[in-house]
């Protein structure tokens, strides 16, 4: 199906690309694209070109906006969008502040327009099955593990990484949110956190956290070990318990008391491997969402959710905090 929607992005660096490949591969066309950096846009010839962001809203007026900018602009940008009653799809994190959440939530109130965050890995089949499983099943506790490697040349790679002010944050709210928004997803939002973080890495330009150590307490007991120390990206693991039984997502595949029942994704890898296949469905739903006035699952207070309990680790500095 073609798009009437106007459809463009901001940022296009090394996901906004595999947007505009999800959107290409769905046979929606990019009507404009922004980035400060004006050899990004060289590949999206067909599309409208602006350096600034402001002007590309005003000027462009685009129906939907892809926000795939470094950390530390989502706020501002999913604000003035939503101002405009322009619908927006932000990668993730929704945010980096707390402040930020609460000015979101009621700009996406205010506004006639669908806020929807990247959250992908919630549309991988392994994780769609875990959830319908768990359904009035009495699962309440359980643990992630991401074991990854970002090294030195990938926090150079992009002078926003790695820094408080612009990332926000290192391993939690980059890499592990996915795996800690999939345990809260399935077992519902813990009430506190006792966390212990700290920076291995030896390159001084990384003021972030890259190891963590977080345990929610609450009605859902989770545990996440996550680190991006490591010399190779592993595939996560999470692994759920209840009474008498377990279920453990390893990659495509679920076991149930250690029994694999695996998925065959249908959806194209568009980008490394570890960003799982769940643009594309996701992307596609988004829209599906806009046009049939469905509203989007994975909207500002659904995303925030991760968000509180990345805050409240952050708080945390080894002593037990309540998430709010
Ligand atoms: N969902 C996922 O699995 C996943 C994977 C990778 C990255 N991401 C997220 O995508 C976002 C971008 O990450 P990335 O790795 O693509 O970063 P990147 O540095 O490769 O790309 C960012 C792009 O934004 C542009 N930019 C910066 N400031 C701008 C501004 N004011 N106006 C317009 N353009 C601007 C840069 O020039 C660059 O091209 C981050 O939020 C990151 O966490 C998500």
């Amino acid at each position: 199906m073609k798009n009437t929607m106007k459809i463009a992005i901001v940022g296009l660096g090394v996901i906004g690309k595999v947007h505009a490949a999800a959107l290409a591969e769905q046979g929606k066309a990019l009507y404009a694209v922004c980035d400060i950096d004006a050899a990004q846009m060289q590949a999206y010839p067909e599309a409208l070109h602006f350096t600034d962001y402001e002007t590309m809203l005003r000027e462009a007026k685009p129906d939907a906006v892809h926000i795939c900018t470094p950390h530390y602009l989502h706020a501002p940008m999913i604000l003035s969008a939503l101002e405009k009653n322009i619908h927006v799809l932000c990668e993730k994190p929704l945010c980096i502040h707390k402040e930020e959440i609460d000015m979101i939530l009621a700009a996406e109130k205010r506004s006639s327009a669908q806020l929807g965050v990247c959250q992908q890995n919630r549309y991988k089949k392994a994780s769609v099955f875990a959830k319908k499983y768990l359904e009035g099943k009495s699962f309440t506790n359980g643990y992630g593990t991401v074991v990854w490697e970002r090294s030195d040349a990938y926090y150079r790679s992009g002078a926003w990484r790695g820094k408080w002010a612009t990332e926000g944050g290192g391993t939690l709210i980059n890499q592990a949110l996915h795996t800690m928004d999939l345990l809260q997803w399935m077992l519902g939002m813990p009430k506190t956190v006792s966390a212990s973080l700290s920076n291995l890495h030896n390159e001084p330009a990384v003021e972030v956290e890259d190891n963590a150590v977080c345990f929610f307490g609450g009605d859902s007991q989770i545990t996440l070990l996550a680190t991006t120390g490591a010399g190779h990206d592993n595939p996560v693991e999470i692994v759920l318990h209840a009474d008498g039984e377990t279920l453990r997502i390893l990659n495509d595949t679920v076991y149930i008391n250690e029994k694999p029942v695996s998925f065959e994704e249908q959806a194209p890898l568009l980008g490394k491997s570890c960003y799982g296949i769940g643009h594309s469905p996701l992307i596609k739903d988004f829209y599906d969402c806009i046009e049939s006035g469905r509203p989007f699952p994975i909207n500002g207070e659904e995303a925030a959710k991760v968000i509180r309990m990345i805050l409240a680790c952050y708080e945390s500095k080894g002593k037990q905090v309540s998430i709010d």
